[in-house]
């Protein structure tokens, strides 16, 4: 399965949803997950994310993210189509520590 990590927090840029053939991403506050088991591995929404947020779960970056992502996949509402990105999303692109913004 792919994973949508760290970087995607507060840039939430939606191009991956777009892409998605199977419809498996689910919407927070300020990020996006992949639901792990709706997945099919196909890797289009990688290159698609200009924040580079999403990887394979093999991917070292990966880690700390995958029990996030199934935990709130099946809790958040699922999202089909790109909405409008927030109005500071570039500045908090490439922005280290994220993670502690996560917003459930
Ligand atoms: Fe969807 Fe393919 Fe990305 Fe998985 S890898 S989330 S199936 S676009
Ligand atoms: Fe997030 Fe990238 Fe999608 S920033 S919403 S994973 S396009």
């Amino acid at each position: 399965t792919y994973v949508v990590t760290e970087n995607c927090i507060k840039c939430k840029y939606m191009d991956c949803v777009e892409v998605c053939p199977v419809d498996c991403f689910y919407v927070g506050e300020n990020m996006l997950v992949i639901h792990p088991d709706e997945c099919i591995d196909c890797g289009v929404c990688e290159p698609e994310c200009p924040a580079e947020a999403i990887v394979p779960d093999s991917d070292d970056k990966a880690t700390a993210w995958v029990e996030l992502n199934r935990t709130y996949a099946t809790q958040w509402p699922n999202i089909t189509r790109k909405g409008e990105a927030p109005a500071d999303a570039d500045e908090w692109k490439d922005k280290p520590g994220k993670k502690e913004l996560f917003s459930p």
